[in-house]
């Protein structure tokens, strides 16, 4: 009998952003096998029409369900605020999304100003709306579209003058707004932490929600009994359709062994 505890954990992004997310997984549940997907080759998903980003969610999920995964985590904000409700419908395996965190945000601030930097397509989806309609209104919420920060980020130039340039211009407007919290809302922002950090000082909480993706996996995991925890040796796959460069270097303090392939999907 095949023992579906041992199969993976899917996960895929539009590039190699949705990796913050692996990593917090990975620590969390140190037990689990897991393929990563890097759709590199369509990124980035945020400026593209709702029904492009649900039919390259579903090209992403077939990937995954062919190779086995026993649950998949959209580790993309873009891609979960416009499609996961598509993916539920229509697949029978667990899904996991990942959204701004809007709602610890709202309950931390002391201005109650908060800044979300986001993609167009996560800031103008149906969810998102929904997500801001039901926390306090009287909170001011400073939407800002980041603009060419996934295309920096794919092509490495994490710590470039344009991405320095790029993120004063969208962070120096929310430090005179007062903001207290900025949410990341996108998977790729987490590795622009210190960048933002050497913007905003101590002035201004940075919240992303990697580390609540990580516990809700597990405990659907559980809620599903489907939980490795079989000690044997891991396997980490990633698979990207584009130049592994810089999945390398995003996955190179890992002490994970892991594997990189490229491929074409
Ligand atoms: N990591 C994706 C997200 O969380 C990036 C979006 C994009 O490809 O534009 O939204």
């Amino acid at each position: 009998m095949r023992n579906v505890n041992k199969f993976s954990i899917g996960i895929f992004d539009s590039g190699v952003g949705g990796t913050s997310i692996w990593k917090e997984i990975n620590t969390l549940l140190p037990l689990e096998n897991t393929i990563y997907l890097s759709d590199s080759k369509n990124a980035p998903y945020g400026d593209k029409s709702k029904q492009s980003i649900i039919n390259l969610a579903i090209k992403n999920t077939e990937y995954l369900l062919k190779k086995n995964c026993k649950i998949i985590v959209v580790a993309c904000n873009t891609a979960t605020t416009n499609a996961i409700k598509i993916l539920r419908e229509n697949y029978d395996i667990p899904f996991i999304g990942i959204e701004p965190a809007i709602k610890p945000a709202a309950l931390k601030t002391k201005t109650n100003i908060i800044g979300i930097l986001a993609t167009e397509g996560t800031l103008n989806s149906e969810l998102f709306e929904k997500t801001s309609s039901s926390i306090n209104q009287k909170i001011i919420r400073k939407e800002i579209i980041g603009k060419g920060l996934v295309e920096l980020i794919e092509a490495g130039k994490l710590y470039s003058e344009e991405m320095t340039n790029l993120l004063s211009y969208y962070i120096n407007p929310l430090i005179k707004a007062e903001v207290d919290c900025l949410v990341l809302g996108c998977t790729h922002y987490p590795y622009l932490i210190p960048q933002i950090r050497k913007l905003v000082g101590d002035r201004i909480q940075i919240i992303d929600s990697g580390e609540a993706v990580a516990k809700q996996t597990k405990a659907i995991l559980e809620k599903y009994l489907l939980s490795n925890n079989h000690k044997e040796k891991k396997s980490h796959q990633f698979y990207i359709n584009h130049d592994k460069k810089v999945l390398e270097i995003l996955l190179s303090n890992n002490v994970t062994k892991i594997e990189i392939l490229n491929d074409d999907f």
